[in-house]
Formats: structure tokens, C-alpha cells, sequence
């Protein structure tokens, strides 16, 4: 049995249904339902025996211990984050306390639960911790992209916040032998995003006919991978990863933001027109993101030559398929959409004028 954190977010949830459509090993899944986890991500599991469902806090010791006793599981994949840059720079509290005091509770629960396993299920068991590449800091344009040696140098409190989690995942394998695997990836996009993020922001404001807001000039980089092969990715490293070991995960595919939102735009013409005119007319520059960083690139050879992983998606491709899949789901949005998420349009975006 594998025990996933973050489950009903956006990668999570992808994750699980990924993994309860290609194996029969069951999942227990325990979120706490942020504003970010939605249960009607997990919709179509319902009566599926091989999904359970808890919800609950990693920073809840009792439960997580409770947890791990009663499913005793080979595994814990830990997705539960705070994990929007703009809302760490408004509010950092609660990324300290679920990205890095959350993280060290169900280190150290976990460490108890492993120390009391027997030899072959403690031989067996993993930690796997899901990260980031904010971590490492910013690009310049000609620095070779990210490895897993590059030094780290968060700049935001929420890359601050992942970086603390994986230094203590590191000291948790060095000091106390926890078979632990950290996995730090690029940017995702695809199907059940949170549209508070670029992609599926712009996607349901050019189809409302709003404002797509970029930050600054819109030449920022990121390097984009579709959520199914992260999921697979993780998969990989689950199974075959060295403990102790990091592994750096990005989809080869470093694009500036106004070439995202280009790219959505002609989509969004194609797929669904406006009688109005081309989507990229609604673009609008604001003013920027305070310590935005201007570039992340990650160099995911390692994997591929350890693990044989590569993604499965090219931009174009996944970008299609994903485009496709919030015009099918309408709904889903709008059920997001609560008071709280439209209290957060309005702090983020009030105050930056137009650029
Ligand atoms: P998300 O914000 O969509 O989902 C986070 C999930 O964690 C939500 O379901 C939320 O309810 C849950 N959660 C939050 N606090 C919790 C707590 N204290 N206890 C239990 N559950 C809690 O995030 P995401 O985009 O799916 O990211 C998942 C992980 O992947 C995060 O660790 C993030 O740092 C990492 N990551 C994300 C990206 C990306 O582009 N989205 C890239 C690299 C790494
Ligand atoms: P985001 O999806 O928030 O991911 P991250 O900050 O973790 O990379 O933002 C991706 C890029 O898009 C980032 O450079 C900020 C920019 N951006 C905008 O230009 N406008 C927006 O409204 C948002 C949400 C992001």
C-alpha cells in the first residue's frame, strides 16, 4: 500500500488516478482540503475500494502516526504543499507551517513507524519527497540549466519554505539512514490546475473575455512539463530510485511566458473563436511580481540515464490536450471558484497597475 499526502491538489490528484488506473496496489490519500484540494478531482474513484480517502493535516503527528500504523505502508509520497509563489509572498506563514514544519512532522513520524518495521519491509520501504526547482534559484541566459548539484538559492517564501523540507528530507537520510528520495521538478501544466497559475488562469480569463495579466515584460522562463510525465516520473524513481538520492525532473521545454500565453491564445482561436476578435488582444502587461525570477531550466539527464525516463508529451501536445480539457470542464472551474479564490483575485491583481 503506498500512503500519498496532497492527494485531491493538482499533481496529486493526477497521480493517484494515474496510479489507480494502472495498478491494482491500493492508495491511501491524506489532504487537508485547502482552498487547492478539491474531492471532485477524485470524483470518478468513488466506490473504488483501492482509494481511500482521509482528510487531514501532515502537521498532525496523531493522525499521521494512526495512519501509517493502521495501513502499514511500503511507501509515502509526500505532494502536500503550499504551493503558489504570488500567495507566499501576500501570506508566508503557512507555507512555513505545512511546507517545512508539516514536512518534519511526517519525517519524524515516519522514522519511528520505519525503526519499528522489520528487516525486510524497513529494506523495502521509501520516502519520496515531491519538490521544486524554485529551490535552486534563478537563471541567467546563457548558465547551463539546473543538476542536482547546483547550489541552492531559494528567493521566494515559497522556494524558501521547499528548500528548508528538502535540507531536512537530507538530514533525516544522513543522520538517521531514512531510505528517503527527493524529486525536484519544473513547472507543471495539464488538467486539474488550480487557476491561480499561469496556464489555466489564462484559459478561463481569455475565455471570460478578461484581462490576461503577464507580470513585467513577460519574458520570464520556465521550463514546462506536463503533469502526466511528472506523474510517471515519480513513478520511476519510486520504483528504481537510489535512496538518499535527488533527482531532477523538467520536460526539456524552456518558453517565456508571453510565448505560453501566445500559445494558449492560438488554441483558444482555434477551439473556441470570439466573435470579438483574436484572444491575444486581452493581453495586458502589469506591473511584476516582486523578486520574480527571470529563468529556470532543469538538466534532467540524470534520470534519463539512470532510469531510462524522458516525458512522453511535446509542448505542443500537451498543451492541446490540456486546453482541450478545461473547454470539457467548465464546471470544474466554476466549482473552484469559491468566495475565498475570488478574495484572492482581487488582493493579487488590485494593486498592480497596468504596466
Ligand atoms: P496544489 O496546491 O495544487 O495542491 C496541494 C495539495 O496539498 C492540496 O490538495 C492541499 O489541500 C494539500 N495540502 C496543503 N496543505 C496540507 C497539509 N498541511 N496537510 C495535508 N494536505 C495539505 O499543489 P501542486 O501544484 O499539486 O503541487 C504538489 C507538490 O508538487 C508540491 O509539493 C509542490 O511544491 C510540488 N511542485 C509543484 C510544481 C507545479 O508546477 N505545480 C512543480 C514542481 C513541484
Ligand atoms: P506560476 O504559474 O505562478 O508559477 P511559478 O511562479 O511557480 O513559476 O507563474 C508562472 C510564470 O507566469 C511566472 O513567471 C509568473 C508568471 N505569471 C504572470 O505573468 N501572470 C500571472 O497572472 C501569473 C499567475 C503568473
Amino acid at each position: 500500500m503506498l500512503l500519498v499526502t496532497g492527494g485531491a491538489g493538482f499533481i496529486g490528484s493526477n497521480f493517484v488516478l494515474d496510479w489507480c488506473a494502472a495498478s491494482d496496489e491500493p492508495i491511501v490519500n491524506l489532504d487537508k482540503l485547502t482552498y487547492a484540494g478539491n474531492l471532485g478531482n477524485l470524483a470518478t474513484l468513488k466506490g473504488n475500494s483501492r482509494h481511500v480517502f482521509v482528510r487531514g493535516d501532515i502537521g498532525d503527528r496523531t493522525q499521521v502516526e494512526a495512519l501509517l500504523a493502521q495501513y502499514t505502508p511500503r511507501a509515502v509520497i509526500n505532494f502536500a504543499a503550499e504551493s503558489h509563489v504570488d500567495r507566499s509572498i501576500h501570506a508566508p506563514a503557512d507555507f512555513i507551517a505545512t511546507n517545512v514544519v508539516g514536512t518534519l512532522n511526517l519525517l519524524d513520524a515516519i522514522r519511528g513507524y520505519w525503526n519499528a518495521l522489520g528487516e525486510s519491509e524497513r529494506l523495502r520501504f521509501r520516502f519520496l519527497h515531491v519538490s521544486t526547482d524554485e529551490v535552486y534559484g534563478s537563471l541567467e541566459p546563457i548558465e547551463p540549466a539546473f543538476t542536482e548539484s547546483s547550489p541552492y538559492a531559494p528567493n521566494s517564501p515559497y522556494a524558501a519554505s521547499k528548500a528548508a523540507a528538502d535540507h531536512l528530507v537530507r538530514a533525516y537520510r544522513h543522520t538517521y539512514g531514512l531510505p528517503t528520495l527527493v524529486t525536484n521538478c519544473s513547472n507543471n501544466y495539464g488538467p486539474r490546475q488550480f487557476p491561480e497559475k499561469l496556464i489555466p488562469l489564462m484559459i478561463h480569463n481569455a475565455l471570460a473575455g478578461k484581462a490576461l495579466p503577464i507580470y513585467g515584460d513577460g519574458l520570464n522562463i520556465r521550463d514546462w512539463l506536463y503533469v502526466g510525465d511528472h506523474c510517471a516520473a515519480i513513478r520511476a524513481v519510486l520504483e528504481c530510485g537510489r535512496p538518499g538520492e535527488t533527482y531532477n525532473i523538467g520536460g526539456w521545454n524552456e518558453k517565456a511566458n508571453l510565448d505560453i500565453v501566445h500559445t494558449v491564445c492560438t488554441l483558444l482561436d482555434e477551439l473556441r473563436p470570439d466573435a470579438g476578435g483574436p484572444h491575444a488582444r486581452l493581453i495586458t502587461h502589469v506591473q511584476d511580481r516582486p523578486g520574480h525570477d527571470r529563468r529556470y531550466a532543469i538538466d534532467a539527464r540524470k534520470l534519463e540515464r539512470e532510469l531510462g525516463w524522458r516525458p512522453a508529451e511535446t509542448f505542443e501536445t500537451g498543451i492541446r490536450k490540456t486546453v482541450q480539457w478545461y473547454l470539457d470542464n467548465p464546471g470544474w472551474v466554476q466549482r473552484v471558484q469559491s468566495g475565498a479564490y475570488r478574495d484572492w483575485v482581487a488582493r493579487n491583481y488590485a494593486d498592480r497597475a497596468e504596466a
